[in-house]
């Protein structure tokens, strides 16, 4: 059969690490799949020598270009951000009748509900597996895994950056401000390194979780953000003696009076598995109605897991699976009714 063609929007660390993933594992992909896989069109925003073989690649300047005239059936964006760019290439893409695989969180969470709709009407996927706890199999592990539950509630460390900063202050003994640029040196902050310490990151994914998990619209504006700047070695020692560890928590419940989503420093019994977690792992508790409490724990970030996830995405839309973006119709997503902020 005719191979698989993708376009790669984005070479930063996920974008490199999944054309390196691809090129490496490319005869077992082919296995599992049934079919041959081609990379056919990268862009980025430089042109710099990147360290695979370009020699079958087409070089595009402009992603959304690429996304619009390339002959892709698959677009990946890994540029990230949520309008610009990285919105124009998937709705691009879309609109030109080709699969889209993001890892890109936050688009999806100002934009999720609309984009998953007009994937579903093109007949296309949009996937986004790696958005959510990096190489962990969470959206997979709820939306097929489970699928066979409903769910009332679904938290976890969504954050590796945060929770390896809270870690590091518990080992050390040192403060915030100390441990914040070791791990901003790792290369698993955001962009915008606020996003990962005062909560928006790890919200994000959240509002993703919780709309896969109670079938309702993504609804970021309602989750309740507090990030971790004003946690002091201090506090993290005190709850130490009192046998709690310290975690920023992404915490999505399904209540009589709506849906509460909420982002923030947790004091977590030192017992608990989450409580064990620590440095930039991540980890995804859920509460299905059958299954009862299942804990996913891994890589959150990272080029290599995030890659891992990425191309899990690709393997699904190689083999001919298009699964609903949030586990059930867009069109059947609920609006929904969210506890105001406020009132927490
Ligand atoms: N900045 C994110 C983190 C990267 O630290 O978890 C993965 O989304």
């Amino acid at each position: 059969s005719e191979p698989l063609k993708i376009a790669i929007a984005g070479l930063g660390t996920v974008g490199t690490g999944t054309v390196k993933l691809i090129q490496e594992n490319l005869g077992l992909l082919t296995l599992r799949t049934g079919r041959a896989i081609s990379i056919v069109a990268v862009s980025a925003r430089s042109k710099k020598n990147r360290d695979f073989d370009m020699s079958d690649i087409t070089w595009y300047d402009d992603a959304v270009t690429m996304a619009a005239e390339s002959d892709a059936d698959v677009v990946m964006e890994l540029i990230g951000g949520s309008e610009g760019i990285a919105k124009e290439v998937v709705e691009t893409a879309i609109a030109k009748g080709r699969h889209v695989i993001t890892a890109n969180k936050a688009l999806l969470a100002h934009h999720g509900a609309e984009l998953a709709r007009k994937a579903e009407e093109a007949g296309v996927a949009l996937a986004y597996e790696a958005a959510v706890a990096g190489g962990i199999p969470v959206i997979k592990g709820i939306r097929e895994g489970l699928a066979a539950n409903s769910f009332d509630l679904v938290y976890g460390i969504l954050n590796g950056t945060c929770n390896f900063i809270l870690s590091n202050m518990r080992e050390t003994g040192r403060d915030f401000e100390e441990v914040l640029f070791e791990a901003q040196e790792l290369g698993y902050a955001e962009a915008e390194p606020s996003f990962d310490v005062d909560g928006i990151d790890a919200s994000h994914k959240l509002s993703l979780l919780a709309s896969l998990a109670f079938g309702s619209e993504v609804d970021f504006d309602s989750v309740y953000i507090e990030g971790i700047r004003a946690i002091s070695s201090l506090d993290i020692a005190y709850a130490d003696e009192l046998g709690y560890r310290i975690k920023l928590l992404g915490i999505a419940r399904k209540t009589q009076d709506g849906i509460d989503q909420r982002v923030h420093p947790c004091m977590v019994p030192a017992e608990q598995p989450i409580a064990l977690v620590e440095g930039v792992l991540n980890a995804v508790v859920c509460k299905g109605n059958h299954v009862g409490t299942s804990v996913f724990e891994g890589a959150g970030a990272g080029g290599g897991p995030t890659a891992s996830a990425v191309v899990a995405d690709l393997v699904d839309i190689a083999r001919g699976t298009i699964l609903p973006t949030f586990g059930i119709p867009a069109a059947k997503l609920e609006k929904a009714v969210s506890q105001p902020v406020e009132t927490r």
